[in-house]
């Protein structure tokens, strides 16, 4: 039985899709794949015996990924799983930016007692008066899954959006709406739109990056949408910014207490995946991920180690090595089978920066002496047997 700990609640609609074989724990030292949301990781001593961790989420900042990796731990994340989600509340914090619709309706909650309600209302409105999104010019930083659902969205809204992307994948160039204009750098977004929102991993070269400089670049009067990690934001620079006015509003779904406490900040609490959707399709894809490495150790959408697809298992029994990328690995792979001699019948090697991934399928049963010399070679993280 393979032990699955969940350190968040996960959508059942995922949790049904476990195999017979899998079942839970609530002891996080005997997982062998543990299944994420939001609970924060870094601090935890991770069991030798887990093999895989999946976040439900596109966010792994709350993974330690280098010590994952180092301890032959491949984690999983679901991009794109929640990225309607998340845009639909982008559009949601533009139009609050945009009309104050806050503003309205708590003079309605005001004056709910009012009998002349209907008529007050005409001479109240005014006050809550707002601007268009028609017309404005957006630029959406990051065209991952979510950033190219919201370019998208805000053309048929009849803006025009710019969109940088200096990792664009093909795949979402091609989901992208040709009305989009995509630019080099964030400078020309930071220089022309009147609405920027950031859809970036929180990363070194990252954190911060809306700061003085940044600022300073940008438009008076722009508004500022962050769905994607605090720590992007120099909370005092954009204090500063939204004292000024150069920042009309900024909207965010990560209020730290500075920043809720701060005028026309628009914040929600982590909102932005919060649907019930959004939990299912994280939920079925962390799920299918996990099922698909233990059982076939196959990797998909791994942010540590390398995409592998050696389809299934045809021989007697596969290998399945996460190693250090480094020389002369697979020559001692191929000598401890050599050395019982088991014939290797496929063998698929990938790489990711300093770590690797090797699948051997092999022609006999696998002892454990086998496996054992294996994870005992200078540079493997974790050698495990399928059969
Ligand atoms: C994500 O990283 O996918 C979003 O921030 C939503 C979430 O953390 O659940």
């Amino acid at each position: 039985m393979i032990k699955v700990n969940c350190l968040n609640p996960i959508a059942k609609v995922g949790m049904n899709l476990l195999p017979d074989t899998f079942g839970t724990t609530d002891n996080l030292a005997e997982a062998e794949a543990v299944l994420v949301r939001s609970a924060a990781m870094h601090e935890l001593e991770l069991p030798e015996g887990l093999l895989a961790i999946a976040r439900a989420g596109a966010g792994v900042n709350n993974i330690p990924l280098e010590k994952c990796a180092d301890q032959g731990i491949v984690v999983f994340n679901t991009p794109g799983a929640n990225a309607n989600g998340v845009k639909e509340m982008v559009l949601a914090g533009m139009l609050l930016a945009a009309r104050d619709i806050r503003g309205g309706m708590q003079w309605v909650a005001d004056n709910k007692d009012d009998e002349n309600i209907g008529k007050t209302m005409e001479k109240a409105k005014s006050k809550y008066a707002g601007t268009e999104l028609k017309g404005k010019k957006l630029g959406v930083i990051g065209l991952g899954a979510i950033g190219v659902l919201i370019a998208n969205a805000a053309t048929h809204l009849g803006m025009e959006v710019m969109g940088c992307d200096p990792f664009l994948s093909v795949a979402n160039a091609l989901n992208l709406s040709r009305n989009v204009e995509i630019v080099k750098s964030n400078s020309e977004i930071f220089a022309e739109c009147d609405y920027i929102t950031v859809h970036v991993p929180l990363l070194d070269d990252t954190k911060g990056m809306f700061n003085k400089a940044s600022l300073s670049m940008m438009k008076d009067g722009v508004v500022i949408l962050n769905f994607s990690r605090d720590l992007l934001v120099n909370e005092d620079d954009m204090g500063e910014a939204l004292e000024s006015g150069k920042v009309a509003k900024y909207v965010t779904d990560f209020p730290t207490k500075k920043i809720a406490n701060m005028n026309n900040v628009i914040a929600f609490p982590h909102l932005g995946a919060s649907t019930e959707e959004s939990e299912d399709n994280c939920a079925v894809m962390a799920v299918k991920q996990v099922v698909e490495f233990i059982e076939n150790g196959n990797i998909v959408n791994s942010v540590n180690y390398p995409a592998m697809d050696a389809g299934k298992c045809q021989t007697d029994a596969r290998v399945c090595i996460c190693h250090k990328n480094i020389p002369n690995m697979l020559t001692q792979f191929t000598g401890a089978f050599a050395a019982v001699g088991v014939n290797i019948e496929n063998m698929t090697n990938k790489s990711r920066g300093n770590y690797a991934y090797t699948v051997l399928d092999v022609c006999a049963k696998v002892d454990a002496s086998t496996v054992e010399k294996l994870n005992a070679i200078e540079g493997v993280l974790k050698a495990r047997v399928i059969q």
